[in-house]
């Protein structure tokens, strides 16, 4: 058993709810398998409190921290240091802090879901990949999909907000939200970040007839594992991605920063996480 001593690095999640995060999970699991000196524990923060709870890890010298739904826009204004994806998104979901009194950030979510894909030995280059959703999720997944160099098309109920998305990165088509089904055959890759399908929520019919032999289909949702979308795709043979390994990989770099090892996913972290869905 790993104990906590007085040289213990902390992190944290902090988030509005906070209960159904599988993070203090995934974290504590690799702190165990590396038998570090550390915890990682959820924060229950409400919006107003979030700056001062930041300021007040920091004092108490936490590493750093992760930051969930609603938090990630407050966390970026609460940086001193972002890279470029934190400044496309606006937002980030990782904090780091450093002995010079500074405060890091970035967005992994973009790059979590490009390293589950290649996981999967899927290749994004030249690709033409077609983007359910422009929310928060879709302008992560489709930076990290433009910088890997795909192709991407982005469909979305709300038209405006997809115009916006692709405006905001400065690349990427757009097709209508009804047109989406039939238009399937010409992608390579369908992705969905919208909500459609998550547990709890109606279950939406994913029409997949129109799709190639070769499509590859991923979800970022991932309650339940294998998503409504995913099961359209198992049903119809063709090659499934599931979204729990974008939140492993998502994860990856916090670590590294908090505490000083570089973490693989792998089949036995994968399993463990699952069973907690
Ligand atoms: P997130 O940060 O998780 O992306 P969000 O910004 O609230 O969350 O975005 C949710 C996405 O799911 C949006 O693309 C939303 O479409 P709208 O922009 O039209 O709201 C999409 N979405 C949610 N419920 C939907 C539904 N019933 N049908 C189609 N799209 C839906």
């Amino acid at each position: 058993m790993q104990l906590i001593t007085g040289k213990a690095k902390i992190a944290a999640v902090l988030g509005w709810p906070i209960e159904h995060s599988r993070s203090p999970l995934l974290h504590n699991f690799w702190l165990q398998r590396h038998q570090i000196d550390g915890a990682y524990i959820p924060l229950a923060v409400k919006a107003e409190d979030f700056k001062n709870v930041i300021q007040g890890m920091k004092a108490a010298g936490f590493k750093g921290c992760n930051v969930t739904i609603p938090h990630k826009e407050a966390a970026y204004q609460c940086c001193d240091i972002v890279d470029e994806t934190a400044k496309k998104m606006g937002s980030v979901n990782t904090l780091w802090f450093t002995e010079d009194g500074k405060i890091h950030g970035t967005s992994t979510d973009g790059d979590g879901f490009v390293a589950n894909l290649k996981d999967a030995d899927v290749t994004l280059t030249d690709k033409k990949v077609l983007i359910l959703g422009a929310g928060g999720a879709a302008r992560s997944v489709a930076y990290a999909l433009l910088q890997d160099g795909a192709q991407i098309t982005i469909t979305n109920r709300t038209l405006q907000r997809a115009e916006q998305l692709v405006r905001d990165l400065g690349a990427g088509q757009i097709i209508e939200w009804k047109s989406w089904i039939k238009e399937l055959g010409q992608f390579d890759v369908l992705v969905n970040t919208t909500s459609l399908g998550m547990e709890g929520k109606d279950d939406y019919l994913f029409d997949l007839q129109h799709a190639s032999n070769d499509l590859v289909v991923t979800d970022i949702v991932y309650v339940p594992r294998v998503t409504p979308l995913l099961k359209a795709a198992e049903l119809k043979g063709l090659k499934t991605v599931e979204g729990l390994g974008m939140l492993l990989h998502q994860a990856r770099l916090g670590f590294s920063k908090w505490f000083g090892i570089n973490p693989v996913v792998d089949h036995e972290l994968t399993e463990f996480v699952a069973n907690s869905l």
